[in-house]
């Protein structure tokens, strides 16, 4: 590591955030040369984060205590997550949180103890090594906006501590938050509305812009960051191959704004991505930024100041529910597709252990038609299953009365159809849900970028209310879909009647196609290919090897779909194609491709084709 190219590369920034502050630059300097000093060589699989390309890379998100107890019942897994061809897993909060509610683990008490109930941090160490010796890379959450209110620094502030009062934002009476109060939201209205909670310990408001027990960080205070940054490169040094910044557009707060996005939350990702980079270039950032799709992409940064590795593809996985519950492909179609700079990726996903927020993008929307309150009304209650004709059944999760706001919780399963037709014992429709789960499948693992499984997704799991009874957690609905995982439904994988059976071994058939049909390939472009039919997306992929190229047709409706030929040979798509998950051959000099029941088709020109197909 060139400390003095660092200071270089960073300086600039840094002292937009704090200006005049140059002890305190020496002194964040000082820290990162001594963390390196504590960093041992042989820790990655590769010292470049090109890994994230490769095509190879499946994810699968967890709670390491509801998947199988702790630390050691993880390593127990190791050949599962390899039946499945998983090697990145994305371990939920496991560093020690509060007692009683600690909004699943994101109210930390200590970043760099473990949960007790999971193991240590040597255990945690060790088994990271493991991981990597069988090729399976981790990811951990690093919670940057607050901490719990039991957390060393809240519990200083609260005994009268000044410098430690200053790591938060705290008031003695309640004239300034009322003013920041003017400009926000509440991101929890329903559990924890408005973004300031007042301590009767210490007889003060602190910023709490999640629940009252999460205190936000005051990043204006340079030894916050720099303690923040401590944490990043002590995560670095354990070998953790992926950082997960939880909540990144909130960690700025200027008043007299939303407190959200702010321009000071993309130097401190610059600065951050920056030192990693040079301290240690494998490990990469993926930024939880769920925010209306064009502001997303801004958390890439660009081609000169990287900041997030990776985002969540949060507008794709909403535009998913949305076509499903349409069977209208057009928004999805219009969606822009990021082209930006080589470095960077999607995390794409259909379910994970949040809610889903309704934010498509509303110009599109009313380009087509669609009321956007409206239609955001239709869609909570089409996946609450209150809607008519409704496949799903789902919860609400924080309904905001006043900008009528609400989100929906539970799991893919459930939410595409499993549990209202095993519960109606309705044949016709279990097999549409179990086709329903194939497509999002297909969709989240053949587009570019890395596919993030959410643990209990592969064997169904359907919504589980037992939370309900748990006082701790009665009030938050993504409840519903965080849940143990049931070992017992895993034995019917093998029982071919078993809808288990279906969707894992589909699963596991979209996952190895993907693998092997780009093995040394990768994807570099993605285009949509127009269509006359509005249920059907078709989608190009141009891969890195000529002649590889794929096309990938989607339909989102319970009814056979016909596609003209001669709109995709105007798009350029003309060749004898081979599906390869079927195993049929298309040829377009015929009219019509046809397409069954949420039918989807992975096509590569036939000449180039030597994959072994089948279909469960
Ligand atoms: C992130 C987590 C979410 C949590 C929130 C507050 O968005 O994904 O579960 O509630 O941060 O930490
Ligand atoms: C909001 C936040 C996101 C968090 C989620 C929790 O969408 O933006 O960070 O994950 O709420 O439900």
């Amino acid at each position: 590591m060139n400390i003095d190219y660092l200071k270089k590369q960073i300086s600039e920034d840094y002292f937009k955030l704090y200006p005049h502050r140059e002890q305190d630059f020496e002194e964040l300097l000082d820290e990162i040369l001594k963390y390196h000093t504590y960093m041992k060589d042989d820790l990655f699989i590769t010292k470049s984060p090109e890994w994230i390309h490769s095509p190879n890379t499946i994810g699968m998100m967890l709670y390491v205590d509801l998947f199988n107890g702790d630390i050691d019942g993880l390593l127990n897994k190791i050949s599962y997550f390899k039946t499945l061809n998983i090697n990145l897993l994305h371990l939920m909060p496991l560093v020690k949180s509060r007692k009683g509610d600690n909004d699943g683990g994101y109210a930390v008490s200590n970043y760099r103890e473990l949960n007790p109930k999971l193991g240590d941090m040597n255990s945690f160490e060790n088994a990271i090594k493991v991981f990597h010796d069988n090729g399976i890379r981790i990811c951990i959450d690093y919670v940057i906006n607050h901490t719990a209110d039991d957390h060393e620094w809240a519990i200083k502030a609260k005994s009268g501590d000044k410098e430690y009062q200053n790591y938060y934002f705290m008031y003695d009476d309640y004239t300034i938050p009322k003013q920041y109060e003017a400009y926000l939201n509440s991101v929890f209205p329903k559990v924890a509305p408005g973004n300031y909670t007042y301590v009767e310990e210490i007889n003060k408001w602190v910023m709490t812009t999640f629940y009252p027990f999460q205190w936000d960080l005051n990043y204006r205070n340079p030894k916050v960051f720099k303690a923040m940054v401590a944490n990043l490169l002590f995560y670095a040094n354990l070998g953790i191959d992926m950082i997960r910044l939880d909540a990144i557009p909130y960690i700025w707060k200027t008043l007299g704004t939303s407190c959200r996005n702010l321009p000071e939350v993309h130097i401190i990702l610059r600065i951050f991505r920056t030192i990693l980079m040079e301290y240690s270039p494998a490990t990469v950032l993926l930024g939880e930024s769920i925010v209306a799709p064009e502001i997303i992409v801004k958390y890439f940064g660009n081609d000169s100041k990287l900041e997030c590795d990776l985002l969540y593809n949060a507008s794709y996985m909403v535009e998913i529910w949305n076509s499903l519950a349409t069977r209208d492909a057009r928004h999805i179609q219009n969606m822009p597709i990021y082209k930006g700079n080589r470095s960077t990726e999607w995390i794409n996903y259909a379910r994970c252990h949040d809610d889903i927020g309704w934010g498509l993008d509303e110009i599109n929307l009313r380009r087509l038609g669609f009321d956007p309150l409206a239609h955001k009304q239709f869609l909570i209650d089409f996946y609450l299953g209150n809607f008519q004709d409704s496949f799903s059944i789902g919860e609400l999760y924080e309904y905001d009365p006043i900008t009528k706001d609400a989100r929906n919780s539970g799991t893919l399963a459930s939410l595409s159809g499993l549990e209202k037709a095993l519960l109606e014992r309705d044949n016709y429709k279990l097999e549409l849900a179990l086709k329903r789960i194939n497509l999002i499948n297909a969709l989240i693992i053949f587009r570019k970028g890395i596919p993030m499984i959410y643990s209990g997704d592969e064997i169904g799991l359907l919504n589980n209310y037992d939370y309900k009874k748990d006082e701790d957690k009665k009030h938050d609905s993504r409840w519903l879909h965080r849940q143990k995982f049931d070992w017992g439904k895993l034995n019917n994988i093998d029982k071919c009647d078993a809808y288990e059976y279906f969707i894992f071994n589909n699963l596991k058939k979209i996952i190895s196609t993907r693998k092997e049909v780009l093995v040394n390939n990768r994807i570099i472009e993605e285009n949509i290919i127009y269509s006359d039919n509005i249920h059907v997306l078709i989608i190009e992929q141009i891969t890195e090897i000529d002649d590889e190229n794929l096309i990938l047709i989607f339909n989102f409706s319970e009814d056979r779909q016909i596609v003209e030929t001669q709109q995709l040979k105007r798009q350029g798509v003309e060749k004898h194609m081979v599906e390869l998950i079927q195993g049929k051959e298309l040829n377009f000099t015929n009219e019509y491709i046809q397409l069954g029941p949420y039918e989807f088709l992975i096509l590569k020109e036939k000449n180039s084709c030597k994959i072994e197909t089948g279909y469960i």
